[in-house]
């Protein structure tokens, strides 16, 4: 069966999910919404597609099968539940939202609906992250003792300045949802659910530019495993992102998943089973004046097909996009300001 999709929010991400899904061969996109007609009109012209006017004319469009919700994290809920509560499929942009209880009211109304609903946590695809996963499935790490992440990138001036959502408690919610629910979400599908211990956030130089912090310590433990876990995290490295990486100390090898954006194999001593010949991770989604993570969208748009269509189960269901949005709410309970 063919998928026929519509976006709510037209930006930068909802280019990519149009791109992806005009590719894909048993994909169709019928048109956008986004609240500022201009970017409805200019989305529409770029990719040939409806301008809807309103979201009522998108939602009433018998032709859309699932909706993609492209707008700032802090109006995922709401869009999300009023494509749900049309009877559509959604697939939610990270983070799911910005609040665990509307997660939890948007996994009840998909279930009240009977739809599906997907979450992007595109890294998930990336090669060394199947690679690990593939690892832990067979158990061959053995005990696991500890994960350590850090997560070293730059968020300039114009990265704020030109957004007139990033940056805000309501819209952004903060450097964890944003910037580093990806990894959270990552540490979450290897190694499960944590408790956080203790943290430490600080705004260290992005000043009035944003309303929260742009550097972390947390320490936290697993509770399958007792694995002890640590992130290291700052949007304020000097000129350029440099790390994004998750080590893995285990009964039977050390890994570190590293690169940016946890897109290669950085060091490996394993019992004779290192990972090798992994296919080349895609490119990063290049922003111009910052780089973001990894742009695996047409994975993403191919699960959705494929689930639609029973051959394939979600890769990011929404029971997972919640459990992350309660650790980041955890987080930021737990953390003590420094500034
Ligand atoms: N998966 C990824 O790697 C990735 C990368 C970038 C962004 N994102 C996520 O995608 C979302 C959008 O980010 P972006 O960079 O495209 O932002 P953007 O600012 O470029 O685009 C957001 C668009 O939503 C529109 N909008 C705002 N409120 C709306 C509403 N209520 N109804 C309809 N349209 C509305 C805005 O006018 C804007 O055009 C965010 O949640 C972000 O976290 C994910």
């Amino acid at each position: 069966m063919n998928i026929n999709f519509g976006i709510i929010g037209c930006g930068y991400i909802a280019n990519r999910h149009a791109q992806h899904i005009q590719a894909h061969p048993e994909a169709n996109l019928v048109g956008g919404f986004d609240i500022v007609p201009a970017t409805t009109q200019a989305f529409a012209e770029k990719h040939n597609v409806t301008a809807f006017a309103t979201l009522e004319d998108l939602l009433n469009d018998e032709q859309i099968d699932i909706v993609s919700v492209c707008t700032p994290n802090g109006a995922h809920y709401q869009a999300g539940m009023r494509v749900l509560e049309a009877r559509k499929h959604a697939l939610i942009e990270k983070p799911m939202t910005i609040c665990k209880e509307h997660c939890e009211d948007l996994i009840k109304t998909a279930l009240d609906y009977n739809r599906e609903l997907f979450v992007v946590k595109q890294n998930r695809f990336n090669p060394p992250v199947q690679a690990v996963k593939e690892l832990m499935l067979d158990k061959k790490l053995g005990q696991v003792y500890s994960v350590m992440v850090n997560c070293f990138w730059n968020r300039n001036e114009q990265y704020y300045l030109r957004s007139d959502w990033k940056g805000t408690k309501k819209l952004d919610g903060g450097t964890l949802f944003t910037q580093y629910s990806h990894f959270l979400d990552v540490v979450y599908y290897l190694f499960g659910d944590f408790e956080i211990i203790n943290g430490i956030t600080k705004n260290a130089n992005h000043g009035s530019l944003i309303d929260f912090e742009d550097s972390g310590n947390f320490i936290f433990r697993f509770k399958k495993s007792n694995a002890l876990g640590s992130l290291s995290y700052t949007t304020s490295c000097y000129q350029q992102n440099m790390e994004g990486s998750i080590t893995i100390f285990a009964e039977n090898a050390t890994i570190k998943i590293g690169g940016k954006y946890l897109n290669t194999i950085d060091y490996q001593k394993t019992n004779n089973f290192d990972i090798t010949d992994l296919p080349s991770s895609g490119p990063a989604n290049n922003y111009g004046y910052y780089e973001g993570s990894m742009s695996n969208h047409d994975k993403v748009i191919h699960n959705v097909v494929q689930a639609l269509n029973g051959r394939e189960k979600i890769m990011t269901n929404a029971y997972d996009g919640l459990k992350v949005v309660e650790l980041i709410e955890n987080m930021y309970a737990v953390a003590q300001r420094i500034d």
